[in-house]
């Protein structure tokens, strides 16, 4: 079973998605981690980020281990992971390891922008997960905030719209809600009951299945 989870910057995609994966026992593909490898590896490099046969190239050589999760969670990864995810050059170097982590004989959890569209639009269970900008700045401010980064809560929600701008308006692979994805808004949801939805999302899919299979 493949489950898609797309949707905004601290929407609450991810953990969704972790949680998901721990519960039905399937791997789980973070892929903002790719994009946010891929900038910070090119800003590493003094990559122009202006020359997409390069960035490409830093795609196409990544390794995930080089990066430690507080390297790629800072806000000046997650802008420059923005940048590159708006380069078709870079999207395409790193589609086929996406494609290949979700069909794995088991199937598999990936969270991003694009999955449920580009990636595997053969999912099986597609989820979106948004909220309002407010909320999702407040959380992300929060979480900054206690490793030490001393940006405003008003940055914040400036940083979080020119994102959603960028990865809403690029000419490939835009983020966007796939047209048979489930929409979970969680401006007013605990963690627990936004998991909860979604488990009730994908229940739905196998009760469906078993039932199409007469067992
Ligand atoms: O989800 P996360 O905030 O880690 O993603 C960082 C950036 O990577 C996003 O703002 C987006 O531009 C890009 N991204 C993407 N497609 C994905 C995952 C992330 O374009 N599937």
């Amino acid at each position: 079973m493949i489950i898609a989870i797309d949707g905004t910057l601290a929407s609450g995609k991810g953990t969704i998605a972790k949680r998901l994966s721990g519960w039905y026992g399937l791997p789980h593909m973070d892929t903002g981690r790719l994009y946010r490898a891929t900038g910070v590896a090119a800003m590493n490099k003094n990559t122009d980020f202006d020359d997409p046969a390069a960035l490409a190239k830093v795609a196409r050589t990544l390794d995930l281990n080089d990066y430690s999760e507080d390297q790629l969670r800072t806000a000046e990864a997650g802008q420059a992971a923005s940048k590159v995810a708006a380069v078709p050059e870079v999207r395409a170097a790193l589609l086929e390891l996406q494609r290949a982590f979700a069909h794995q004989p088991k199937g598999a959890v990936l969270d991003g922008r694009d999955i449920g569209t580009v990636v595997c639009p053969d999912a099986d269970v597609k989820l979106w997960v948004d909220a309002s900008v407010e909320v999702r700045a407040e959380r992300r401010w929060k979480e900054l905030h206690d490793k030490g980064e001393t940006l405003s809560l008003d940055e914040m929600i400036a940083q979080l719209k020119e994102r959603d701008e960028r990865d809403k308006t690029r000419k490939d692979a835009p983020m966007i809600a796939a047209v048979d994805s489930v929409l979970i808004d969680t401006t007013h949801l605990t963690i627990d009951a936004a998991v909860d939805k979604a488990r009730a999302a994908v229940d739905a899919v196998i009760a469906q299945s078993s039932e199409g299979s007469g067992s």
